[in-house]
């Protein structure tokens, strides 16, 4: 049938119409919100590259998760942490008095009904900034799935719901879930980020969790933009190793690569909406250039739209609070 006797206009005509075809609605259950959690007390330290998000020290994350629960209705959040002293090998992050384990402690202690997701790397926790042990120049693959292991492992002893490696090691699902396993953390699962790409877009990221490799870069382990094929392979490759959620990352240049991961594989999917996607919305709202909320709910929707199930996002909160002044 063609038009003038089909006219899709007609299902447009005003919001109830259009609110009873809408295809995609982003929920709060949908979001996780990103926090940096670093030494000391009362310390709340803008990130100047990332307006509105903090390092904040433990006593006072736990307040801001608190009114996250509250206010905003977002009950998942993802965990980073700035330690004291950094190391060679990222082993500072493996003791149970590590900066994370400590704030997943004390949230667990302060706030019911809140999913902690601990992120998995060593590249926060290294003096040369990268994500593993360096042999002859660059990250040596296996040395490096130990203190990925032992992290898992004393982040989940601290509490935490769900292990996410984003270390984009070969072989770390596997590692990690054996290390599980043998601990009797069984039942905790694995997000892995399967598809990471080598990403200017992670800019304001290392800022923040004061991250930046000090030589070289992260292309002979994250993903070369350019590559849709490779990134199928590494999500099955972490199916086979035993990943619960599978996550595509950064998310708005990678939409087709959400779009193939979906449809290929019967995997609960998650998207990474990175620092540098955020900040360039942060940048143009304050200069006047775009409507900000419009800006954040069409961007979350298309993410969701391409087949994202869950969405890391440090709009998560903003969203949240706009969701509810709405109703
Ligand atoms: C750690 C890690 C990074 C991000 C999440 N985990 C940075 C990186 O790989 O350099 C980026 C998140 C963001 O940009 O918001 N490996």
């Amino acid at each position: 049938m063609a038009f003038p006797v089909t006219r899709l206009r007609r299902l447009r005509q005003n919001e109830i119409f259009r609110a009873m075809v809408r295809e995609t609605e982003v929920d709060c259950d949908d979001l996780i919100m990103p926090y940096f959690v670093c030494p000391g007390t009362g310390v709340k330290n803008p990130i100047n590259s990332m307006p509105g998000n903090y390092q904040w020290s433990v006593d006072l994350l736990v307040e801001e998760v608190k009114d996250l629960v509250e206010k905003a209705g977002i009950n998942k959040i993802l965990l980073f942490g700035i330690p004291e002293h950094k190391d060679e090998t990222g082993e500072v992050a493996c003791h149970e008095d590590a900066i994370v384990p400590r704030a997943i402690r004390a949230l667990r202690k302060e706030i019911n009904n809140l999913l902690i997701v601990a992120d998995v790397c060593n590249c926060e926790y290294t003096t040369h900034g990268h994500c593993g042990t360096i042999i002859d120049g660059d990250v040596n693959n296996d040395l490096t799935l130990k203190t990925l292991s032992e992290q898992s492992l004393t982040l989940a002893r601290a509490g935490a719901d769900i292990i996410a490696p984003s270390d984009m090691m070969d072989g770390r699902v596997a590692a990690i879930r054996e290390m599980l396993d043998e601990n009797g953390f069984s039942n905790t699962p694995i997000m892995a980020y399967s598809a990471k790409f080598a990403s200017a877009f992670y800019g304001p990221f290392r800022d923040a969790a004061e991250s930046a490799p000090k030589f070289g870069n992260r292309r002979t382990y994250q993903m070369d933009p350019a590559n849709g094929n490779e990134a199928l392979r590494e999500v099955e490759e972490d199916i086979v190793e035993g990943a619960d959620m599978v996550m595509v990352k950064p998310a708005l240049s990678y939409l087709d690569v959400i779009r193939r991961v979906k449809d290929n594989y019967n995997m609960p999917l998650v998207a990474y909406n990175v620092s540098g996607e955020f900040s360039m919305v942060k940048a143009a709202a304050a200069n006047g250039w775009i409507d900000e909320s419009r800006i954040i709910n069409e961007i979350l929707t298309s993410i969701k739209r391409a087949g994202a199930d869950v969405i890391i996002t440090y709009h998560a909160k903003e969203f949240g609070l706009l969701k509810r002044a709405k109703k």
